[in-house]
């Protein structure tokens, strides 16, 4: 690895530059790599840049003749001409910042001298320069440099994360590895509350085995999730339901308010039934009304997600350094996912204004699902919650990380909130160019280079960090959900228990 004076190479002068936004250097190291950081020293002060691609070159092989002589004799030429000398290894570089002599950070408006040595940046300017902080979220070390990648936790959630890339990228493991590097934080450097919407069941491992953070996790079966009767306004109950007419409306509002007020007095429990029961037994109500209002209360009730209490409560979602994990693997209804995300986003914002709950993290998976561009608002309740949240939450604290692999379908108004873009492996050029289009300052070059991370490697651009940064997240210390299991392990637990209950089965005979 490269020393701290150690020089990379020279800049050269290229058919292309050096301009004030690109230069080449011809390596004499061989620990120059893509995505690294070097400097260059000008006239006006100390240039940084990041290698955007290496290219080898060999001037002899750029003849046909000379390649063909090659051909034929082979060994011989080596002898004679050692064409290996010929060779040398150019990286093209981005110009990204220049320190000016008094140490201030400021664009870079004259190209390096062709000449000038390239060197190796230290660590404690690259971590200045790039606005990583020793206090922030360890998700990784930065791509060709050992340094860990630990982004200011402000900068991060003050304004919305997205992590984007197609499945099997690692953007699950990514969110696991945030969710510990919050809830890792002490209590002086404070600790905002997470809440993630699993709706794969990939979460739960956080609240297995013994020690990790099973103390800090709570796990909420989506089965037993419910929104308690009493607690539910006219208009929650409407939004719900918006092909109903402005007639039906009025006459939901005005039954469910006398409900709560009846119920409230006697301080009895109340559901979904009593409301139905009120309904259809008032006579004065016109049948072309009541037939439909009925139905549609059927079709809610059928989602039972409607109850006398409502679980969870805020205090089982939103607590200083713990983690909920509303799992909703079990849930096969779309429409019931989305009441709850759109239920649970809500109240949990309009707590956070009331500061009834600490400043928390919303995390929400397959969020394309939940807050797509393209939706009708009978089919996608979240989405507003989750648009007026990313709108307005950094006033108030309330953060999301938008997690998905289908960017392209994805809000955009809720994805321009989001200044932090952290994205992995990305192939479909459609959601590359969507990519371009929606993250600041990644360039052409960068989009080809998302197509190209392997698992595990990411972009972090936007707010984070002053400059795009390529990363490679680290491991995890959590456990995998069991949910999250591989297929050879379920396939081998399931003949296992077959013959067990077999052999329990003959032992029982
Ligand atoms: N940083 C990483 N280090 C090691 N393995 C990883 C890393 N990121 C992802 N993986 C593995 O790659 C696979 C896919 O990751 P996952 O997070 O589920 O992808 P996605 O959510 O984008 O579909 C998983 O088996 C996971 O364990
Ligand atoms: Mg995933």
């Amino acid at each position: 690895m490269a020393g701290k004076t150690e020089e990379l190479g020279t800049v050269v002068s290229t058919m292309d530059g050096p301009t004030t936004t690109a230069f080449s250097f011809v390596l004499n190291s061989d620990s120059v790599r893509k995505g690294q950081f070097v400097k260059v020293e000008t006239e006006d002060g100390i240039l940084i840049g990041s290698v955007s691609d290496i290219t080898r070159a060999n001037r002899y092989f750029e003849r046909a003749e000379s390649v063909a002589e090659y051909e034929r004799n082979g060994s011989r030429v080596m002898e004679s001409f050692p064409t290996t000398d010929w060779e040398y290894t150019i990286a093209n570089c981005r110009a990204l910042g220049l320190y000016s002599h008094d140490n201030l950070l400021v664009r870079n408006v004259f190209p390096p001298a062709p000449g000038s040595k390239v060197m190796p940046v230290e660590e404690n300017k690259l971590k200045e320069f790039l606005g990583l902080d020793d206090g922030g979220l360890e998700i990784g070390k930065l791509a060709a440099h050992n340094v860990a990648a630990k982004l200011n936790l402000n900068r991060l959630l003050q304004k919305h994360i997205a992590v984007l890339a197609m499945s099997g990228a690692g953007k699950s493991y990514l969110a696991s590895v945030i969710i510990e590097e919050l809830l890792d934080r002490k209590k002086e450097s404070g600790r905002p509350a997470v809440i993630i919407i699993d709706v794969h069941g990939e979460y739960t491992g956080f609240a297995e085995g013994a020690g990790g953070y099973r103390d800090r996790t709570t796990v909420i079966d989506g089965k037993k999730i419910r929104i308690g009767m009493p607690a539910v306004s006219p208009q929650v109950l409407c939004d719900f339901m918006p092909e109903i007419s402005g007639t039906a409306k009025r006459e939901l509002i005005s039954k469910l308010e006398a409900l709560h007020k009846e119920r409230r007095e006697k301080h009895e429990p109340y559901g979904i039934d009593d409301l139905v029961h009120a309904i259809e037994g008032d006579p004065s109500i016109k049948d072309n009304i009541k037939g439909p209002l009925i139905s549609w209360l059927y079709t809610l009730k059928g989602q039972r997600i409607f109850g006398k209490a409502t679980y969870p409560t805020l205090k089982d979602l939103a607590q200083p350094g713990r983690l909920a994990v509303l799992d909703l693997s079990d849930i096969d209804s779309m429409k019931k996912k989305q009441i709850i995300v759109a239920y649970f986003g809500r109240k949990l914002f309009r707590a956070r204004k009331k500061e009834k709950i600490p400043p928390f993290l919303l995390m929400v998976e397959e969020s394309h699902n939940f807050a797509r561009e393209k939706a009708k608002s009978s089919e996608f309740f979240a989405k507003p919650v989750i648009e007026t949240i990313a709108r307005e939450g950094r006033k108030f604290g309330a953060s999301l990380c938008l997690i998905s692999q289908r960017p392209v379908q994805l809000s955009t108004t809720a994805l321009s909130q989001c200044n932090t873009h952290i994205i992995m492996r990305v192939t479909n050029p459609y959601d590359i160019d969507h990519i371009g289009e929606s993250s600041e300052g990644i360039d052409k070059g960068m989009l080809g280079a998302i197509t190209t991370l392997r698992t595990g490697e990411a972009m972090v651009v936007g707010e984070a960090t002053n400059f795009p940064v390529f990363i490679k997240v680290r491991l995890r210390k959590s456990r995998r959900s069991s949910k999250g299991e591989s297929i050879e392990s379920i396939a081998r637990k399931f003949e296992e228990m077959r013959e067990k209950k077999k052999q329990d089965v003959e032992a029982f005979l």
